[in-house]
Formats: C-alpha cells, structure tokens, sequence
C-alpha cells in the first residue's frame, strides 16, 4: 500500500520504518530540511533499539523523506504524527496537528484518502481536523498510539491493541483499509477497538493517566514504607500478583519523566477543568511525582546537611533506560537542585550525555563523564537516577550510594554505604 506519514519525531519515524519493513512504500513528510537529509541517508535522528538497521535497510526503496505534500498524492492512507506539545497552560497544542492538516487540504488531489490521526489530542480534535480538510471524501480517524520509547520497534510489531475512532461507529471502509495495512503483523491475534472519535481521543489519555497513577500510588506507599523499615518492591511483588491489579508499572522511585506521562496527564487535568470536572487525584499524581527528587534529596539532607562544594555523582540522565531522551527526567531536577546548592557535580549515562548537555550546559561545577565508574571515584556521593542496569554490576567502594530506582541488589547492599530512597 502507499502511505504517508507526516512528522518524524518518535510516533513518526517508527512508524514509517515498521510500515515499510512490513512491505508498504511510505513517504515521510518533515519540515525540517536538515532531519531529511540525515534520514534519507540512513542516519536515525533518535536512538531506538535496531531502528537504524531498519532505516538503513529500506531507505531509498520503499522508503523516502520528504518536505514535500505533494508526494503524499499517491497515498490512499495518510498519518499524522506530529508533536502535541504542552502549552503554558498545561494544555495540548494543536498547531502542528492543524498545520500539517491544512497542507494536506492545500497540497492534495480529490481521491479517496483515509487520515488517521496518532498524535495524542484532546477530545474533540479529530472533529476539527475533518473541518479543516472540507472534504467530504476524506476520512478521518482516530488512532492513537501506545509505543514505548526503548521498546518502540517491538511495540510497533506487537502491539497490545489498535484503537480505531471514526466519525460514526460503522465506517467499515476505514477499518478494513487498517486490517490490509497490518496484515503482514505476525501477531494475528491483535484485538482491534472500534469506537467514535471522541471516545478513541480519552482511551489514550485514560491510558496513560492510569499508568502514570499507578506510579505515583506505589511512590506513595513506598515513602511510608521508608518510615517502616518495609520493602516496597517486596509489598509491589505481593500485590502485582494479584492480577486484577498486575506487577507492571509498580516500580518505586524517582517518579515519572519523558515526553508523554507528564504532558498527557497536565493535558487530561485541563480538559476536566474545561469542562468543569476538575480531576482531583490527577492534580495529586503531578504533585507526589514532582516531590519525588526532592525526597531523595531530603534523604541525602539527613545523612550530609551540607552539600556545598561535596563531590556528588549522578548516575543516569535519561528520562528511562534504553534511551537517549531527557525530556522530564528526574535528573534535570537533581542537578538543578544541587547546582543551585553549590555542589560539585558528575554526572554520566550510556546514551544521554550529550542531549543533557544541550539542555544544562557543562560548567564549573557540572562535568560529564562517560564512565560512570570514573564518576563514582571523583565523587563522595552517589545518586542513583535512572535504572540502567549496568549501574548495578559498578564499583561503589565506600561512597555513600542514594538509589532512587532499586537498581543495586540486596545482597551487595550489605557492604555498602547504601539508602534506598523507597526502602
Ligand atoms: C508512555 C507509555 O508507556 C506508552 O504506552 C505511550 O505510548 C507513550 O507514553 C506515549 O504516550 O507516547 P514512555 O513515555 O516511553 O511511554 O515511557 P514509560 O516506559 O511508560 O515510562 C514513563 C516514565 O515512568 C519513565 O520515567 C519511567 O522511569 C517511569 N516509571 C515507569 C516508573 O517510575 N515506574 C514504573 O513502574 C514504570
């Protein structure tokens, strides 16, 4: 099948990566003139777990970037899956959504076409979008996406479920159109959701306000299982079990990051405000997490009341493992935090180093280091921050080691100068 796809951040590129491994011709649509370049050459503009194999493997065949909405005019299917940013408000922003749909109403030709929107968007978006198109042989449908960033690739093929809204619930011809495009998923058992559009828009903020939940309830019970002596990976273990209430996202720590959980929630919080159903236990999600770092620090407090000039490794600067995104990461608010404290700071990660960089500049008293064992042995202090697990098997010695993500195992904690920040 012919398709499009407009955008390349993460949705974006995968997207058109994954389609065409499984045999369509895509064209991807990108403003920036720079990105397309290094795409077109094969170069992956993010760091994704065998994504440039991929790229490098369809690029120039049934692969190609482009600036270009005219070459979307062979493509019976169009997705859009430019960023939904957040405003200072804390809401959505719409404009690359309407953007990129008023270059299709201006670039394309009368056929049939099918627009599948995989953005995340507030209720009432897909409407606005069918508006701009003015087209009555355009069909609009909601589609949002799950993928997890480290892990995208493999959510792309394996996907949980495909969530699809339509206009009104009986557009078949939207529907089969997405059967054909994924029939080549070996996974043939992938439960499709068919729905109306609002109701796909809230599935996919549901979905990560859900998660993004269950994190802050298990942070929550595990800073009162700090004052017990409890260990809440053992009580998440007891309770994960259950699988009513399942063992996923109950990893106590530093709380949430990236470009989704934070976003989708303060976005869901203003669509309830909008319509005069302020959402009391998302607003208590925002701020559990956000207190999070400055527990740690709290802790670390305790044990050295002074951090001016003390020499404190960070360890972990991506937002999760497996990747080299920073947006949100608890690591931002630690290093600021102490910076503002006149701590002397190290700080290293196997992949984000130089996307934190761009982001708090190397200075005097902030040095990036690649090895992270190099890290530990300037510093006095440890803090744990994200959890790549190859931080588990370093050599802490005798430095006082603050864990925010239960990476160093039980049994070599003994002998160590060890405080967990949620056990
Ligand atoms: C999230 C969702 O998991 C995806 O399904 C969704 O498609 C995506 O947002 C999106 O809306 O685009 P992602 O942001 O890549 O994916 O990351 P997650 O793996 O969900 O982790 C989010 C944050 O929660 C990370 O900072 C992680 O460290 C934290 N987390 C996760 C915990 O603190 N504890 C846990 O038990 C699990």
């Amino acid at each position: 099948m012919e398709i499009g796809v407009i955008g390349t951040g993460y949705v974006g590129l995968i997207q058109s990566v994954g389609l065409a491994e499984l045999g369509h011709n895509v064209v991807g649509i990108e403003i920036d003139k720079e990105k397309i370049k290094n795409l077109n050459k094969g170069e992956a503009t993010i760091y994704e777990d065998k994504l440039e194999e991929l790229l490098k493997k369809n690029i120039g065949k049934n692969l190609i970037f482009s600036s270009d909405y005219k070459k979307l005019n062979n493509c019976g299917i169009i997705f859009i899956c430019v960023g939904t940013p957040q405003s200072k408000e804390g809401k959505a922003d719409l404009s690359y959504i309407f953007s990129a749909a008023k270059s299709i109403r201006n670039n394309l030709d009368e056929n049939y076409k099918i627009v599948f929107i995989k953005s995340t968007v507030p209720v009432g978006t897909n409407r606005k979008v069918k508006d701009i198109l003015r087209r009555k042989n355009i069909d609009v449908v909601s589609n949002p996406e799950f993928l997890r960033e480290g892990n995208a690739l493999f959510d792309f093929f394996n996907p949980d479920r495909i969530v699809l809204g339509f206009e009104s619930e009986d557009k078949k011809t939207a529907k089969e159109k997405m059967l054909e495009l994924y029939k080549n998923f070996d996974n043939k058992e992938i439960p499709f959701i068919t729905t109306n559009w609002e109701t796909a828009e809230i599935i996919k903020y549901t979905n990560n306000g859900f998660l993004a939940t269950k994190i802050s309830f298990i942070n929550e019970i595990g800073n009162l299982c700090k004052k017990f002596g409890v260990d809440v990976y053992k009580v998440a273990e007891g309770i994960g079990s259950d699988k009513r209430i399942d063992k996923s996202f109950l990893n106590a720590g530093l709380g949430f990051g990236g470009s989704c959980f934070p976003k989708d929630v303060n976005a869901l919080i203003s669509i309830g405000k909008e319509v005069g159903e302020k959402p009391n236990l998302l607003e208590e999600v925002v701020k559990l997490n956000d207190r999070q770092p400055l527990k740690m620090l709290d802790l670390l407090r305790k044990k050295v009341p002074e951090l001016k000039n003390k020499k404190i490794a960070v360890l972990g600067l991506a937002f999760k493992p497996e990747t080299d995104d920073v947006r949100e990461s608890r690591a931002i608010r630690l290093i600021e935090k102490l910076k503002d404290e006149s701590a002397m700071i190290y700080a290293s990660d196997p992949k984000a180093i130089n996307s934190m960089k761009r982001m708090i500049p190397e200075g005097e008293k902030l040095t990036y280091l690649e090895d992270a064992q190099k890290a530990i042995d300037k510093s006095e202090i440890v803090l744990i921050v994200t959890e790549w697990p190859q931080f588990a098997d370093l050599d802490y010695k005798d430095k006082l080691v603050m864990d925010g993500r239960n990476v160093i195992p039980k049994e070599k904690r003994k002998n160590l100068n060890y405080e967990g920040l949620c056990c």
